[in-house]
Formats: C-alpha cells, structure tokens, sequence
C-alpha cells in the first residue's frame, strides 16, 4: 500500500484534513473530518470500554495474577507547574535540534541521518531526512549534484556503509545539509524543550508561566490520593485516562504520526513491589492482544522488549508495541503504544520532589545549596493495606497508548485493493477499508434499488429501524453498484438493498463488504441479523 493513495482517500471522504487548511495549514495539526471522527471515537470507545466499563473486578482474568479493579478519571491539561519540574519533564524533557544556516530549515538532531563517501580525493557526509530506500536515493542525487556528475559517472562516488544518524558524526564541517547546497551549514546540536508554555491570568510574568500537558499520566499520578480516598478501591488497581497531550515537535511527520497536538489512552496500575515484574507482563500481553483483536495482527505488528540501556531512568521493564506503517522503510517498526515498569518513581517524585539515580537508588536532585532542586508535594501518597497492615509506595505498571497512531495504524491495515465486477458486470479496481465492524465509522448503509415502486418508504423504514442501535447511512442516488463502491471506500461492513423481490415477499440483500457475499433476510430481521454479525 502506498501512504499517498491513503491520505489522499482520508481527505476525500473526510476522514482528516490539515488543520486550518484555507490558511496554508499548520505544520502538526490535524483535524478529524465526520468519518474520522467517528472512526477515532470507536477507538477511544474500544479501549474504554475493554479496559475500563467491562472489566469485571469480581474474578481473575486470563493471564492475570489476581483479580483487580479498574476506574477512569479526566484531569485538567493545564496543572501546577511543580508537576512538571516533579515530574522530570522541566529539565529532561527535551530532543536535541539543528539548523541549517543556508536553508534556513530546521531538524531533529537523531532524525537526520547520511551517508559518508569519497569523491574526487574529498571526503564528506551527506545528510537527508528521510530514512529507508528515499534516504539512500536522496543521499545518492545529492551527491552527484554537489560533485558535478553525470548518471555515467556513478561509478566515481565510493560510498562508506550504510546510512548512519547524524549523531555518529562530531565534525560539521564535511557535512553536507540535507537542504544545503554547500558544506558545513549545520548548526551544533541544541537543547529544545518539547513542552509548550503559556500564562494564566491577565498580569502573566515569569511567575504565571504554565505548561500545556505532554502526556496525561502526571494527572493520574498527582489525583491517586483523591482516588483512594474517595472510592473503596484496593490495590492492585488501574486509573485510565484519555486525553489531549502536547508537544512541541521539532519535526511533525508522517500525517498524524508524529503531531504536536495528539490524543493519549494511558493507564497507570498500581501494584504490591513483590508482584509488580508479573503485573508487568500481564499487561504488555494483555495490550498487544487488545491491537490484535482489533484486526492488527500478521507481520505487521510486534511487541519489541527494550535492551536494558533503552530503558528510561525510571524503568525497569519497557516493552514497545509497533507497527511497520507503510511511511517507514522496508524492517522498520514505528511505535504504537509503550508499557512500561515505573517502579515507585512518579509517585515519590510528587511526595519527595525531582528524583535522580545515585548508583542503584533514587534519591531527590539537590541544587547548589542542598536543597532539593524541585521541591515535591509533600503529601503521604503511600498505601496502607488494612488486611496485612503493610505500608508502602506502590509500583506502577504504565500501558501508555496514542489514539490518533492507533487510528492511524488501523487506516493503514484497513486499506486494501482488490477487483469486483462493477455495476456492468465488468471487472474493475476496487478500494476497500477493511476495518474491524467494532472500528467502522458507519455500520450499515441502506439503498432503494431505485427511486420508485415503495422502495424509497420501506429503506427509509429500515433506517429509522437501525438508527437508534447504530451508525447508518441512507443512499438512494445513482447507480447501486457505485452506491456500494463509496460505502466499501470507507469500510462500512454491510449494504442493506431494497430491490423488487422485497415487494413480493418481504426480503431484502445484505451485502458483505469483504467476501462481497449477498443473502437475503426478512426485512424485520435485517437489525438482529447486524447485531449478530457486527459482534461477532
Ligand atoms: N506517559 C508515557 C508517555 O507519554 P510516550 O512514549 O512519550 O510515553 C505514549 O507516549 C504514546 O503517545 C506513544 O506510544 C504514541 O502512541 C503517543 N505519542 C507520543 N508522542 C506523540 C506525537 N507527537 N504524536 C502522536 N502520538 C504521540
């Protein structure tokens, strides 16, 4: 599948539109058209409904190591700016960028990467910012370009390995930009905070300065007290939360992949230290299965354990589930959803203030003076377990998910193409989304044959029938087989068609968008006979 043919599929059946489009756009913002805010609803509703309102706390799910309990909450995205500094994310949450004095462009540091080669006695690297198969072509008529060459002369450039990230290279001076034309244009590397700052009330000094959430986890950190204290929930437990985050990315790309306003579907588990690795496990499964039962499941999907020098300072157990989009070159994943051991981290970092490593332990960041650099809450947010009369600061489990790559990777699997007869009987190019019935933006679609002989009244019928139970379309324009080639282009499961046998006996066609098998059903019947597949 090619990303063009998507993207260009999403804007014209109105699934996501570049923000503020009529203005030229703004690089990292996206907007969800009515299909696809449908569509990102029924993920959000997925996993709400899988990880919070069905879970039943009374018994022991499968994989689980005990029964638990789970709860949601929505936080403010604005909060006090102590979380942040707490939190680590004031002083570490950063990528580092460089600037290319020529163009004028701007880059994420370990987003670049480039090829060293030797041409004409002169020994340089050349940068580009795109990976895979597009970084070696690029790379390659950039350099052609800058000695001068022509196709025949290919032979002259004698290229050193593999593209490599700009990281590797400690000399600017033999690299070539990826927008440049000459040599050593780039900038050092620089520090940028990723998180956006603004100010509350009208006066705003340094004093006022607030920060838009980068993830909504901290919220549910900052709000475990109040849970505890206001429900009778027991360890072990999960509080989820979905909600907007932002980032200020340096480089937004690949659609709605990397966008600096994004939606995050995070759960936070608390958890008994002694018990924490096996909690840790369950939930990397339990997750990986959850994108699995939705329809990503094959090649395409995998859960990727982190090496013990990737994990976060915090961590001790990262797991990466990841999806090969189609945007990434050939082996490359790019990742869906984290899920990671945090240990007694966040919670301690609100009690005590910004923790750092001293060997093994986490002890609070000192400034000059010995004080703690970032000064916690002082708040007891320890548990005190009433049945073995223990207290301590529980472990947590994160499963942190993003809805808009969940959307994404769901688009991406969907997409398909094959040939269907068209309304002639004629064999013809068919685009399909092939989305889980549960992911569908629009369930059922009803069509008349034609405009004529009751057939309008008793569609019309049908579709107040299904209306209330779920999302269904009317359709009485045009030619029936193109009436179906426009639902199939955005995945609706099942076209309902009233035709003239339904005037003589009652029965109507449904239509599978898949097998493209037709049946026929009493028209009283076609809700049942929806519900039954559509569950399935
Ligand atoms: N609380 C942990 C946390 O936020 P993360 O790996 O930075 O971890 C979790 O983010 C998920 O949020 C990612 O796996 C991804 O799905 C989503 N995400 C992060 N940055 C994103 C961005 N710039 N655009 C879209 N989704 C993003």
């Amino acid at each position: 599948m090619d990303m063009d043919s998507l993207v260009a599929l999403c804007k014209r059946r109105g699934f996501l539109f570049q923000s503020s489009e009529i203005y030229g756009g703004l690089q990292g913002f996206w907007d969800y058209g009515p299909l696809g805010v449908e569509l990102k609803r029924n993920v959000r509703e997925a996993w709400w409904r899988d990880m919070v309102t069905s879970h039943n706390e009374l018994e022991t799910a499968a994989g689980a190591p005990s029964a638990f309990e789970m709860t949601g909450l929505d936080c403010s995205i604005i909060m006090h700016p102590q979380v942040w500094k707490c939190s680590g994310h004031y002083d570490l949450f950063h990528d580092y960028m460089v600037d290319c004095r020529e163009s004028k462009k701007r880059y994420r540091h370990d987003q670049v990467c480039g090829r060293w080669l030797t041409c004409k006695g002169q020994r340089i690297f050349v940068a580009s910012d795109a990976p895979g198969n597009e970084g070696l072509e690029l790379t390659q008529h950039k350099a052609m370009k800058f000695f001068n060459l022509r196709g025949k002369d290919l032979d002259s450039l004698t290229w050193e390995g593999p593209l490599v990230s700009l990281t590797t290279v400690s000399d600017f001076s033999q690299v070539l930009g990826p927008d440049a034309k000459t040599l050593g244009t780039l900038t050092p590397p620089r520090e940028f905070n990723l998180m956006f700052k603004t100010i509350v009330g009208a006066l705003g000094g340094e004093d006022d300065v607030v920060f838009l959430r980068p993830e909504t986890a901290q919220g549910i950190f900052v709000n475990f007290k109040n849970v505890c204290d206001s429900t009778r929930v027991r360890i072990p437990f999960g509080i989820a939360q979905i909600g907007k985050s932002f980032r200020n990315e340096i480089t937004p790309r690949n659609f709605t992949f990397r966008s600096r306003e994004f939606e995050q579907m995070e759960i936070e588990f608390f958890c008994h230290p002694n018990t924490s690795p096996d909690w840790y496990r369950y939930w990397r499964d339990r997750r990986y299965a959850w994108y699995v039962n939705l329809g990503l499941a094959g090649e395409r999907l995998r859960l990727r354990d982190h090496d013990k020098d990737e994990l976060s300072h915090y961590s001790c157990g990262t797991a990466d589930i990841e999806y090969a989009f189609p945007f990434l070159g050939p082996g490359e994943f790019g990742e869906l959803e984290g899920v990671a051991h945090r240990g007694n981290f966040d919670l301690r970092s609100h009690m005590e203030g910004k923790l750092v490593h001293k060997g093994d332990d986490l002890v609070v960041e000192s400034d000059a003076e010995g004080k703690p650099r970032h000064k916690g809450s002082g708040r007891d947010l320890s548990y005190f377990d009433d049945l073995t009369k223990e207290r301590f600061v529980p472990h947590v489990i994160e499963p942190s998910a993003g809805a808009d790559r969940a959307t994404l990777a769901f688009l991406c699997e969907a997409y398909n193409e094959d040939e269907a007869p068209d309304e002639n009987g004629k064999p013809t190019k068919r685009v399909f989304l092939k989305f889980h019935p549960r992911l569908a933006p629009i369930k059922a679609a009803i069509f008349p044959l034609v405009k004529k002989d009751g057939m309008p009244e008793i569609a019309r019928e049908i579709y107040k029938t299904l209306k209330p139970h779920m999302t269904a379309f009317y359709d009485e324009k045009g030619a029936v087989g193109r009436r179906y080639r426009r639902q199939d282009e955005v995945g609706t499961p099942f076209c309902i068609t009233v035709d003239s046998q339904t005037l003589q006996d009652g029965t109507v066609t449904i239509r599978d968008r898949d097998t493209l098998d037709q049946w026929r059903v009493s028209k009283d019947q076609c809700l049942a006979e929806l519900q039954s597949r559509l569950q399935k």
